[in-house]
């Protein structure tokens, strides 16, 4: 296959890359360096400086590189930011979107893998989220996200556009050689912010609510393995080729088990040896208790099979990369 990866500089666009390279496709990576940085490239790429809101640039590389399928992970991704600079988001992420899907129509690509999060869901209160819950998203980000699936959706509908939204929980952890890993600030930054931590960059950990109606009162998230949520891409966009009918499917990429914030400070002072040092502040608006996946729909339909599905690996992965990173 033939496959456009835009993003592929960043955290998840470069793992997945990566994993794709490895399995014999043909990867063009298109990425404005926003915070991919170039050491992430597989040497085998190709590699073509861009904005995903270029009219043409994308259309030409489609066309030139006879791409099959586009994946697209391009996009702003920090939940205050997008708070202060709503127009940033809408604009990078929904017209980004948009652009690249007419990029696609005018040059006749009809498959596409899109990067979606469970912050579509805004303030579940389910004990396992779903991909049929309502859809609520509760900030700029989290909106630009839910325009960009509706824009697929209905672009689907025209026969034109077949795609693959996968929503993902809490991202955490590095390739399994520590050659890739987050360097820009994610969403939601529990396990980077214990790092500090341990690493010394913080004195303590600020922990915002510890009475959550959850057994232990800390707030539950679903983390999940950088590695085996570019595993769920892999099987998703070889499943997206091989389709012949229309395909507009959505899929939670999880685990489908939570942690709360004291299950992982604890996983760090395991790891570490020592306790972690931390506080409790106030409940801050709009966290929800917990926000765990329901990944019923992936496991069955794209027979994915996570292999580091243990939070202290998750944890120590990230450790050992920011250890490296920092110290580089
Ligand atoms: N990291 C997470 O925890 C998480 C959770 C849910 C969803 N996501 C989604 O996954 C995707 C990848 O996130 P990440 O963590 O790898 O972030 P990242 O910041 O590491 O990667 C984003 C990449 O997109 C590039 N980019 C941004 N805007 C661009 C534009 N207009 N044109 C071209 N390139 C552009 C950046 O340079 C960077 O290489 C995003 O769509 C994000 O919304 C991430």
């Amino acid at each position: 296959m033939n496959i456009l990866v835009t993003g592929g500089a960043g955290y998840i666009g470069s793992v997945v890359s990566h994993q794709l390279i490895e399995k014999g496709h043909k990867v063009i990576v298109y990425d404005n360096f926003s915070t991919g940085y170039k050491e992430a490239l597989h040497q085998n790429c190709k590699f073509v400086l861009g904005d995903v809101r270029d009219r043409e640039l994308p259309a030409r590389v489609m066309r030139d590189n006879k791409v099959d399928l586009v994946l697209h992970f391009a996009a702003k991704l920090n939940v205050p930011e997008s708070i202060i600079n709503p127009l940033d988001y809408y604009d990078n992420n929904f017209l980004g979107t948009l652009n690249l899907l007419q990029c696609c129509e005018r040059s006749g690509v009809s498959k596409f893998i899109f990067s979606s999060t469970a912050a579509v869901y805004g303030d579940t209160q389910k004990k396992l989220v779903s991909e049929d819950d309502d859809l609520k998203p509760i900030n700029p980000y989290g909106e630009s996200k839910f325009f960009s699936e509706r824009a697929l959706f209905s672009q689907s509908k025209t026969n034109k556009m077949n795609f693959i939204s996968l929503r993902y929980f809490n991202v955490s952890g590095a390739s399994n050689d520590l050659s890739l890993g987050q360097r820009s600030l994610g969403s939601f930054n529990l396990i980077k912010n214990l790092c500090d931590v341990v690493l010394g960059y913080k004195e303590q950990l600020e922990v915002f609510g510890a009475d959550f109606p959850t057994p232990d009162g800390f707030g539950v998230r679903d983390y999940i393995h950088v590695e085996d949520l570019a595993a769920a891409h892999v099987v998703a966009a070889e499943k997206l080729y091989d389709s012949q009918g229309l395909v507009n499917e959505v899929y939670n990429c999880g685990y489908g088990k939570g942690y709360s914030v004291k299950e992982v400070i604890d996983a760090f002072s395991r790891i570490t040896g020592k306790a972690v040092p931390y506080t409790i502040r106030p409940r801050r608006a709009g966290d929800p208790a917990a926000v765990v996946a329901d990944v019923s729909k992936i496991k069955a339909e794209l027979s994915w099979k996570p292999q580091n599905e243990d939070l202290y690996k998750i944890c120590e992965s990230t450790l050992n990369w920011f250890k490296k990173t920092r110290n580089a």
